[in-house]
């Protein structure tokens, strides 16, 4: 817990830990399938960050009986379900409670060897940053609820947040990486910050080579952020230098909270291509180098 780690890690013996996490929340779709397999691919992405392999977990969920038809609920546990088999994961039981707003997500068991387990808290000076996933979730789901996002872009969103972080996390073990995170609700730059602090290294970051979704800069000139996003901004603020000409849209971008957001890898510079051609190889075609590892001022994240 103090590196502010993906998940809680138990060592049982010198080749086995369990790896633990939970997260649930309310819809960020319309679309209850959509909504359930987004949670869960959520849900499980500490424990690929961790480089770890998850095996069971256990359905949360509240429900308001008097205000919903429970079809939704049951197709949300449909959604859910379907996206544990894509990840081999065996749904073991859950709880579920009458309460006035809907929220669904998992908790998460899952294995990792203590030896390779992955951090946030090993990145080291010269590490080249990958970003798995485009930002703006946050953003476009505050933008969908005011009304404002056409149909093909709701597409394009939930596909990437229903996206198993599976087969990146597959391919960073392969290659052999530093440190990793996931980028949640702390957005882009807490998530950032985190790693930076919990590994004693600063960062620099290319604005320009960040992934972002259509249409984000737009919704966030327009005043379109959910209060996350100010609050991670307020917290993280003074960790963040940023050069004159980031605009400020680009700003509220890196602080937008994720839902089922990338991996943040820190690796070393020399196997950073051949991660990034794995990675488009297998299809995640929005992966890119956006920074690298420096050693001062440690802690702090310099923004270009
Ligand atoms: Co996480
Ligand atoms: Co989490
Ligand atoms: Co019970």
């Amino acid at each position: 817990m103090e590196s502010l780690d993906d998940a809680g890690v138990y060592k049982i013996s010198d080749d086995l830990a369990i790896i633990q996490t939970i997260d649930f929340f309310t819809p960020i779709v319309d679309n209850p399938y959509d909504f359930g397999q987004i949670a869960v691919a959520n849900a499980l992405s500490d424990v690929y960050a961790m480089g770890g392999k998850p095996l069971t977990a256990l359905n949360v969920a509240c429900f308001p009986t008097k205000k919903l038809d429970i079809s939704i609920l049951q197709d949300i546990l449909k959604g859910g379900i379907d996206k544990m088999m894509e990840a081999g994961v065996i749904l073991v039981g859950g709880h579920s409670i009458d309460d006035a707003e809907l929220k669904y997500g998992l908790s998460v068991t899952g294995v990792v060897h203590p030896g390779k387990m992955i951090t946030n808290a090993g990145a080291l000076v010269a590490d080249k940053l990958i970003l798995t996933k485009r930002l703006g979730t946050g953003i476009l789901s505050t933008a969908l609820k005011a009304g404002k996002v056409d149909k093909d872009l709701v597409a394009v969103m939930t596909k990437s947040m229903a996206t198993l972080n599976k087969i990146a996390s597959e391919l960073m073990q392969q290659v052999g990486v530093n440190a990793c995170t996931d980028v949640t609700g702390f957005g882009f730059l807490g998530h950032a910050s985190q790693m930076a602090e919990s590994s004693h290294v600063a960062m620099k970051v290319n604005s320009d080579s960040i992934p972002v979704f259509a249409e984000v800069a737009e919704f966030a000139q327009k005043g379109l952020c959910p209060g996350g996003l100010h609050r991670n901004r307020e917290f993280y603020g003074k960790k963040i230098e940023f050069s004159e000409q980031v605009p400020e849209y680009m700003r509220d971008i890196l602080f937008d909270p994720q839902t089922s957001g990338g991996l943040l890898i820190s690796v070393a510079a020399e196997k950073a291509e051949m991660l990034l051609s794995k990675l488009k190889k297998a299809g995640i075609s929005e992966v890119a180098i956006v920074g690298e590892i420096i050693s001062q001022p440690a802690g702090k994240i310099i923004v270009k």
